[in-house]
């Protein structure tokens, strides 16, 4: 069931392919049907009931099973949500995708601290899989670790597997690929004549 209505599904689908199937919206940013479901951004959030228990699960990877009760709209279900666009504002607070999204759900403050004004970039790696599942190219990798960790190419130079493909920006949810595709790509050379 998906919000106390019957639904049917393959046994392989996730409670998200589900929900899409019937038109059902749950907001994602870092899943894409082309690429593996990497469970990052933990916006798909839903409310899983069977029986007497319920809990929070991310419905991008949750498998679907006879007798779920998925609920896409709870209170905990909307709580989480906020909880997660706080934390993504603090996280990447030039992103205006992410602004936008926010105050979709009356988000427009965080408790947590700014690291970086500037960024705009999650860290959700979706075009690091597009690049590498899609194109087939790994043109960009994560870079660094922890707080270190950026989206780049290997060394910082400007990499020879790039197509310009533009698929990176096309998938970014918070616009931040738009401005790293040049550092990326490098000049483009003019033709010979
Ligand atoms: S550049 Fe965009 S797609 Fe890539 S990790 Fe950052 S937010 Fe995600
Ligand atoms: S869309 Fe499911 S965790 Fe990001």
């Amino acid at each position: 069931m998906i919000n106390d209505q019957p639904v049917e599904a393959e046994e392989s689908w996730t409670v998200l392919e589900t929900a899409r199937e019937y038109g059902i919206h749950i907001p994602t940013l870092c899943y894409h049907e082309s690429v593996e479901a990497s469970g990052g951004c933990r916006l798909c959030v839903v409310e899983a009931k069977e029986g007497n228990w319920s809990k929070v699960v991310i419905s991008c990877m949750y498998p679907v099973k006879e007798g779920l009760n998925i609920l896409t709209e709870s209170d905990r279900v909307k709580n989480v949500r906020r909880w997660v666009l706080e934390m993504l504002l603090a996280e990447c607070p030039a992103s205006k995708e992410i602004r936008a999204l926010a105050a979709e759900y009356g988000v427009i403050t965080s408790r947590f601290t700014v690291k970086n004004p500037e960024e705009q970039c999650m860290l959700c790696g979706l075009c690091v899989r597009v690049c590498r599942e899609v194109v087939g190219v790994s043109a960009i990798t994560t870079v660094g670790r922890g707080v270190y960790k950026f989206i780049g190419t290997p060394f910082g130079k400007a990499s020879e597997a790039c197509v310009a493909c533009g698929s990176c920006v096309t998938v970014c949810p918070t616009g931040a690929m738009k401005a790293r595709l040049d550092a990326v790509r490098g000049l483009i050379k003019a033709p010979q004549s």
